[in-house]
């Protein structure tokens, strides 16, 4: 038996401090839809996501509630993943920093990196930002005029004794990294970003506190936590059992395929992290891709602003447009590339007309009401009736390629377009072909079916290609033209292939996929 080939993807763990909005949301979204496809594919995957539980800012909104950082994550936890639930999003498993297992296999960590000598005890003296809990040298203070660069805050000194990590032994293995695997951090722009940055130059950095006490425990030093930043980064491998027993069933996921954050957060992802992982002798994962923001209405979505697409609003759509529209417009819409998106609800109205209403609802409506009416719904005969520049075998097959090509290098906009092509192509043939008018001729019968089986089967074809980002719409229309599948066994591209749909099968008409909204208000 040959094994699967196996493909890990990974979302940031979320910090406790905040209530899940759409950031997480989309993070979480595009990496479930990742997760979905390959699946499909037949690969053997593993999706994790969780929580950033230690830290001095839990520790401090822990006693402005007044109640214990522990409780504060007890609560935000189970808020992630109650919205991992809501959303539908089929994660493996929810890692969460403050578990045993991830204790361990920390501390473990950090004694193999005091023994490979990366490690030594120092004092810091200098710059810090507090909401991102990130040492920032003096020339970066300088430069962003000593203000976070993600809050606006002011940055505030410290000064304590820490211990180091020899970030700066590793500056010319990261360069070469990075040279030599242009694909380990995009988009491109990201990865000139932080290419500018490691060549500039790069500071041994702490990698513990002894200011607060809310963090793993250093092993040895109990005057000391371990730095949350660091406690973090090995969630990706501890969720593994990697710190433990190399041989953990789960080993094998390792190095992932993707590590998806935000770019906000990149540094600690494309540098320190992959500079650890050297330190210990691990594999580097394949890429961490660093997607822009989502705003709101032109503006940054920040908690003085009150702006936030929050949990309630996403509910709100979710309700009015439905779970996969809200999907798709995650998906399609969402910044993957190196601009921000804009949340703006007339684009949302206008992407779910144009992109769902009026081209899978529609084709689907279209398509199986005339199957219903001059066929008595069943799945009429292939035929031979050939048209002119429509040759659906060989377009079916390109797409399906295109789409898994797109995926794989999750360009999920460029993939989601290219299935949705093949829908607007059924329509084009549709009204070139103009059925309604051929079933006025009996002579016409034999093509008349012919067309029919064509447009429900590149619309089939279209519908798996399409799953992993609106899988209850095409769960619902796969059992609407008599498809049982199931995408955790079955095979995508097995299944793409054309002519697979068996003429005589029963199908049913049921209400619009997606009902047009003119002026939907959430
Ligand atoms: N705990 C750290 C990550 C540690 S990973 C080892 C953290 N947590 S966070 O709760 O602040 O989540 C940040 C992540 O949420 C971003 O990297 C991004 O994935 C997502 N988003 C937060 N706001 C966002 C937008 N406005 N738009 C899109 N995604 C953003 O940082």
């Amino acid at each position: 038996m040959t094994s699967r080939p196996s493909f890990y993807i990974t979302t940031p763990i979320y910090y406790v401090n905040d209530r899940p909005h759409v950031g997480h949301a989309y993070t979480t979204t595009v990496c479930d839809v990742m997760a979905r496809f390959h699946r499909f594919l037949g690969c053997e995957v593993f999706f994790l996501t969780g929580t950033d539980e230690h830290g001095q800012k839990v520790q401090k909104s822990a006693q402005e509630r007044g109640i214990s950082p522990q409780e504060l994550a007890d609560r935000n936890a189970a808020e992630f993943q109650a919205v991992l639930a809501s959303l539908n999003l089929t994660t493996d498993d929810f890692v969460r920093t403050t578990q045993p297992r991830h204790i361990r296999q920390v501390q473990a960590f950090v004694r193999r990196l005091e023994a490979t000598g990366d490690l030594y005890l120092g004092s810091y003296e200098g710059w810090y930002d507090e909401g991102q809990e990130e040492f920032v040298p003096d020339n970066r203070a300088s430069e962003q005029n000593y203000l976070s660069t993600v809050n606006g805050k002011p940055l505030i000194r410290a000064s304590e004794e820490n211990y180091f990590f020899r970030l700066s032994a590793f500056q010319d293995r990261l360069v070469a990294l990075l040279q030599e695997r242009p694909d380990f951090v995009r988009p491109e722009a990201r990865r000139n970003e932080v290419l500018g940055r490691i060549q500039a130059g790069l500071a041994d950095i702490p990698v513990s506190r002894t200011s607060f006490t809310w963090g793993i425990p250093w092993p040895g030093n109990e005057k000391h936590v371990i730095y949350v930043w660091v406690d973090a980064l090995f969630n990706y491998i501890t969720a593994l059992g990697l710190g433990e027993d190399e041989e953990a069933a789960r080993a094998k996921f390792w190095p992932a395929q993707y590590h998806v954050i935000g770019k906000e957060i990149l540094f600690f992802h494309a540098v320190i992290w992959p500079a650890l992982l050297m330190a210990l002798k691990l594999p580097l994962p394949e890429c961490v891709y660093a997607h822009s923001f989502w705003i709101r209405d032109g503006r940054k979505m920040s908690k003085s602003l009150g702006n936030f697409i929050d949990l309630e609003t996403i509910q709100k759509y979710v309700d009015e447009f439905g779970m996969d529209a809200w999907r798709w417009f995650m998906v399609t819409q969402g910044p993957l590339g190196a601009t921000d998106s804009d949340f703006a609800h007339e684009k949302f109205v206008s992407v779910y007309n144009t992109d769902l209403a009026n081209t899978f609802g529609n084709s689907t409506s279209r398509v199986t009401n005339m199957i219903a009416k001059y066929f008595d719904g069943e799945v009429p005969p292939r035929g031979a009736f050939a048209v002119e520049g429509f040759d659906w075998p060989q377009s079916c097959a390109q797409t399906t390629r295109q789409v898994i090509t797109a995926m794989r290098n999750l360009e999920l906009h460029e993939a989601m377009n290219a299935a949705m092509s093949l829908v607007r192509q059924v329509d084009l043939y549709i009204e070139q072909t103009r059925p309604f008018t051929m079933a006025k001729n009996e002579a016409q019968r034999d093509d008349l079916a012919a067309v029919l089986y064509n447009c429900l089967e590149a619309l089939r074809i279209a519908s798996l290609l399409l799953w992993a980002t609106m899988p209850q719409r095409v769960a619902d229309f796969w059992s609407r033209i008599g498809q049982s599948i199931d995408p955790t066994t079955d095979r995508l591209e097995m299944l793409c292939e054309f002519g697979t749909l068996k003429p005589g099968t029963a199908i049913t008409r049921g209400e619009p996929l997606f009902p047009r909204k003119e002026t939907a208000e959430v």
